[in-house]
């Protein structure tokens, strides 16, 4: 009863969307999306066509039943923008189902994340999709909910009052209660039919029936808001153990863990980020890689692998196997170095070899690198290791040693065939 997790092991964008492009169109029976809302953004590229997906998963694009789960926050007007423009480029999103247990983002939630944004004194830079607000009202008991459209109309206007007393002090009277019960109808209108009841018995089953179901991670590692570089993340947990609480499976149900990495590092928004290369070369890495938010169009900070910080997430997801994106990228770059530890003077600049847990210790250090030849060769028409060029496999032996994980894809363009895969490498996944 094989079920895999994708997820991203960096500050997201690591290309989760493509891997979960290629092992879905391989074989899969169905996807599940456990968390996140639309501050993810995931990019497929086939045959030239390029789809862009927000909140449904990337696994739509290989027409099997996709997901949205429990631990999804819901922006009913943008899943219904996107399911048309998706149908528009001629995806079929007939069977998508979104739990009623997943909560809504609500307009709410938008205008409390511009007065709360507006207020700090330093910074966060969300994506301003409102997710930090919604996730909010979660833990505080005053969300509104997918499956409370369907309420009577008594109740719903009980949860609408609980919700805008919750706020009453910071929004005012700028949403009546008017407002948003027709809203909230509205919601129900245009996507009663995908909704349904307990999403996590439905996952189950499918698992019970050996089916091949693949959890599609949003947003990255470093972004958790437990274990991420607090408070410059998320308001979810995009890690296994979250992913197991958004799509209602026990993590005995899981038999592989796939992180994702790029084979540099990026961030958007703020926040420290050691290897960040403020300079030509980190230009060049964004210029190349095309490093623009696939959801805010936000030019992405560029830098070195952190095998510091990889490390630390391959361990906190307990990966089994890891995908390397964008290698391609770096086919022009004369040298290429790898951060493999840090220092700090707060610390009497001794080495650091671990993940700083705190993020103003994390912002003190300085990494320590180890350097290597670039391969200066164009790898993105190889398609097996055995072409790889030596510095490349060099790169590769050095970052899978360190961490104690096999690379078994290695991405060298954007297209869903741009990838270096390891023989068998899909049915050693599945038959694990
Ligand atoms: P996600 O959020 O993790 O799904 O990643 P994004 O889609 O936000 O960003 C990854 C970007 O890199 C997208 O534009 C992908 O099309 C692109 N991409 C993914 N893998 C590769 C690769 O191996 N090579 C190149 N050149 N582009 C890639
Ligand atoms: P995918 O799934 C990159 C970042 C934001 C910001 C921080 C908090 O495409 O990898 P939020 O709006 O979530 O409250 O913002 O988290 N962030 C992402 N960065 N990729 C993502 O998703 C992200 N989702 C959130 O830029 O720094
Ligand atoms: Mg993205």
């Amino acid at each position: 009863m094989p079920v895999t997790m994708i997820l991203g092991l960096q500050n997201g964008d690591e290309g989760k969307g493509r891997a979960v492009d290629y092992l879905a169109s391989k074989n899969v029976d169905v996807v599940v999306r456990p968390g996140g809302g639309n501050n993810a953004g995931h990019t497929v590229v086939i045959n030239d066509n390029k789809y862009k997906f927000h909140l449904i998963p990337s696994g739509v694009m290989a027409g099997v039943p996709c997901y949205l789960g429990n631990g999804m926050v819901i922006d009913a007007e943008v899943l219904f923008e996107e399911i048309k423009s998706l149908e528009k480029q001629g995806c079929d999103c007939s069977k998508i189902k979104i739990s009623s247990q997943a909560h809504l983002i609500l307009p709410t939630h938008k205008r409390l994340e511009e007065i709360e944004e507006e207020k700090r004194t330093k910074k966060i830079g969300t994506t301003k999709r409102g997710i930090g607000p919604t996730y909010a009202d979660k833990a505080n008991r005053s969300g509104i909910r997918v499956g409370d459209c369907f309420l009577d109309d008594g109740t719903l206007t009980h949860i609408i009052n609980v919700h805008l007393k919750a706020h009453e002090e910071k929004l005012k009277d700028e949403f009546s209660v008017d407002f948003l019960f027709s809203y909230l109808k509205d919601v129900r209108k245009y996507l009663g039919q995908y909704v349904i009841d307990n999403l996590s018995t439905v996952v189950n089953d499918h698992i019970s029936l050996k089916h091949k179901v693949l959890l599609e991670g949003a947003q990255g590692t470093l972004l958790d808001l437990d274990h991420g570089t607090y408070p410059f993340v998320t308001s979810s947990n995009p890690c296994a153990g979250g992913m197991c609480v958004g799509s209602g499976i026990g993590p005995t149900k899981v038999d592989s863990v796939i992180g994702v990495f790029k084979a540099y590092s990026t961030k958007v928004g703020e926040g420290p980020f050691p290897t960040e290369l403020d300079c030509e070369i980190g230009e060049k890495m964004r210029q190349v890689g095309k490093e623009f938010g696939t959801t805010t169009g936000r030019a992405r900070r560029c830098g070195w692998l952190d095998l510091v910080a990889l490390k630390y997430a391959v361990q906190l997801n307990g990966v089994d196997y890891l995908v390397m994106t964008k290698m391609d990228i770096l086919d022009s770059f004369e040298e290429i170095k790898i951060c493999t530890s840090y220092k700090s003077p707060a610390l009497g600049n001794k080495q650091w070899p671990q993940f700083p847990t705190n993020n103003y210790l994390l912002e003190t250090m300085h990494p320590e690198y180890i350097s290597i030849k670039g391969w200066e060769t164009d790898t993105t028409k190889i398609r097996s290791w055995k072409n790889l060029p030596t510095q490349a496999i060099a790169y590769i032996s050095y970052i899978q040693s360190f961490v104690g994980v096999p690379i078994v894809l290695v991405g060298v363009g954007e297209e869903r065939d741009a990838i270096v895969s390891l023989d068998l490498v899909s049915q050693a996944i599945w038959k694990k």
